[in-house]
């Protein structure tokens, strides 16, 4: 932390919620909360609310939520310390100068520049590609049909074949040889000094939610290798977290988000009016971007080219769209490489066919895993069978496995009740029907066990925030320890730490967290939907069951954990008595 926590608190508490959001965002005030249109998803009736009893907002849309700095931080893309900055001049509160260390204010300072820079560049390859000796890279890009509108929308830009002249040009504009290196616009040898990355390519400039310009991508004229170059990762380009076209895609008012492979994919795709295409930066697909396309959508079409390559990248990019709890289909591009080939040749319409007859995830798996046996062959074909087996073993719920059981034995025609049996089978060989394992991401499905543990956990943090005269009543049977996530054992810890001191505060406790994505998480804490019920019954029940659940699951986990973590023992003993004793305890409301 920059600052020390009381000023913190203290420009937040400056900052009234609802004063700040209303200077960006139309507000109407009903019942305990000001509502208004979302500002980040697009939503034509508001699902956004700002409450001033909480000093937090929170969408039920896409889920954005978090304290006044959270607030500030999305919506100008600001880091933390920057947002405390801006909300400090915004109250008049003065922050300490040294508070800044050297290292800090250089970074910020840093960043700035790196954009600058970046930005100087991207004019520069604008005007080049507009200039004599840039019709080259015109016409490169006429030939592949796109607009002069088109390229205007996305900046593209040409970077020539002189390579100093760039260089010479923001040093004129002021940039040190050392930005210029670091923004990864130029290299340095011995022999020829500072010259440029890109050269005789059409430049694509990178930008992230916010129209900044952070990177860029650069296609080689004609053939040539590599045939893309991208800019190296840098402070302000982290290519796991961004993704090319999302700040247009992100108002594109579709209900789908298409991701593509390439950056002329996207282009071309936003030529014929899907503005909601996307691509990844010259990187696979990353869970880190899924969490991102999560705040604008639950769907997800994969549109990856039609070869072996992009069949393999659109299994991986299915999983890691799963894993996020996204819906994720898969777009046939047959007979076409691509998505920018695909329109040239068939145009849009066919192409909004191709969208609206998306396959579900599940079944491209199997028809890719079909392809792999030849089904003439009886022994082969009964391994394809086992594979299918295996692979509804993943389904954690029962309901969902067994639809996809019968929609899958009727495809492939095979004996529904044999196929189950091969289910089972698989599911007692590996102890318990659960998925593969799947590398972590912070981002969990909706329906898995872990996922309905956590909501447990935010129910019983949010009902207690609502009611906080409940956590006495409660306090001998629960502890922080009793959240298994890292993040909500945090929050858990401040929260009962502050309620056994009489106080608490949990607008605050957002920001002990300078990421926004962790600000989210620890806002949803305290913003899940209660269950409206009406009678005190229904209520002590409601309570009770969300307390056994969050205890339960803590027991479970400890228990796995026996052996490994000292603290296990203790934890599960511990558990153990307090589920007993829950079980015959009513938790009064009264
Ligand atoms: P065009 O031939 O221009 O149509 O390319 P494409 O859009 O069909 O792209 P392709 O399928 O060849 O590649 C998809 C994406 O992968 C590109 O947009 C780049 O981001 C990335 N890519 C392709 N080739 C290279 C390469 O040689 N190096 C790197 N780093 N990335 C590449
Ligand atoms: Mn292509």
């Amino acid at each position: 932390m920059y600052y020390p926590e009381e000023l913190v608190e203290e420009v937040r508490i400056k900052n009234d919620i609802v004063d700040v959001v209303s200077g960006y965002v139309k507000l109407q005030k009903k019942g305990g909360s000001h509502w208004g249109l979302c500002p980040f998803h697009n939503e034509k009736s508001p699902s956004f609310s700002v409450s001033g009893n909480k000093q937090m907002f929170h969408c039920f849309g896409c889920g954005a939520g978090g304290n006044v700095f959270t607030f500030v931080m999305n919506y100008e893309n600001y880091t933390f310390p920057e947002a405390v900055k801006h909300l400090a001049d915004r109250a008049g509160v003065k922050l300490p100068e040294m508070e800044y260390t050297a290292e800090m204010k250089q970074k910020a300072n840093k960043r700035a520049r790196l954009l600058e820079v970046n930005k100087e560049a991207a004019k520069y390859f604008y005007y080049q590609l507009r200039a004599p000796h840039g019709e080259i890279g015109h016409q490169y890009l006429k030939r592949r049909e796109l607009s002069d509108e088109t390229m205007h929308k996305f900046g593209l830009g040409y970077a020539g074949k002189n390579g100093t002249q760039l260089v010479q040009y923001l040093r004129q504009k002021g940039f040190e040889d050392q930005e210029i290196k670091e923004a990864g616009l130029a290299n340095f040898s011995e022999r020829g000094g500072l010259s440029s990355q890109f050269w005789n390519r059409v430049m694509f400039p990178i930008q992230d939610i916010n129209h900044r310009v952070i990177g860029f991508g650069g296609r080689v004229m004609g053939e040539g290798e590599p045939k893309y170059l991208n800019s190296p990762e840098t402070p302000v380009f982290d290519k796991r977290r961004n993704l090319y076209g999302l700040n247009f895609a992100r108002t594109a008012r579709s209900g789908n988000i298409i991701l593509c492979e390439g950056y002329m994919d996207v282009i071309a795709m936003h030529q014929a009016g899907f503005t909601q295409a996307v691509a990844s930066l010259g990187t696979a697909f990353t869970s880190e971007q899924a969490s991102l396309l999560h705040r604008y959508t639950e769907n997800v079409l994969l549109a990856y080219d039609s070869d072996q390559a992009g069949t393999k990248a659109a299994l991986r990019g299915i999983d890691i769209l799963r894993e996020a709890g996204l819906v994720g289909k898969v777009i046939d591009m047959k007979p076409y490489k691509d998505p920018d080939e695909f329109i040239k040749n068939l145009g849009k319409e066919a192409f909004q066919e191709r969208i609206d007859k998306a396959e579900n995830s599940f079944f491209f798996e199997i028809r890719v895993l079909e392809s792999q046996y030849d089904l003439s062959d009886p022994e082969a074909k009964t391994r394809f069978h086992r594979e299918i087996a295996k692979k509804l073993c993943e389904f954690k719920e029962d309901v969902e496995r067994d639809n996809y059981l019968q929609a899958i034995a009727d495809k492939y025609l095979i004996g529904i009740e044999n196929l189950r049996k091969l289910v089972v089978t698989y599911a007692s060989q590996t102890g318990l029907v659960r998925p593969v394992e799947r590398p972590k991401s912070g981002v969990q499905s909706k329906n898995t066990p872990e996922e309905s543990a956590k909501k447990a956990q935010r129910l019983l943090i949010t009902w207690i925030t609502d009611d906080p005269a409940i956590y006495s009543k409660i306090e001998k049977y629960i502890s922080a320890e009793d959240f298994t996530d890292e993040l909500y054992k945090k929050v858990a810890e401040r929260l009962f730490d502050e309620l056994s001191q009489g106080k608490f505060n949990p607008a605050g406790i957002i920001s002990m967290f300078e990421d926004d994505e962790e600000q989210r998480q620890a806002a949803a804490l305290f913003n899940t939907n209660l269950p409206q019920l009406n009678t005190l019954q229904e209520k002590e029940k409601a309570f009770h069951d969300i307390l056994l659940a969050v205890k339960r699951n803590s027991y479970e986990y400890y228990t796995l954990k026996l052996g490994t973590d000292v603290n296990a023992l203790n934890k599960v003993i511990d558990g153990k008595k307090a589920l007993e004793e829950l079980a015959k305890t009513r938790i009064s409301m009264e």
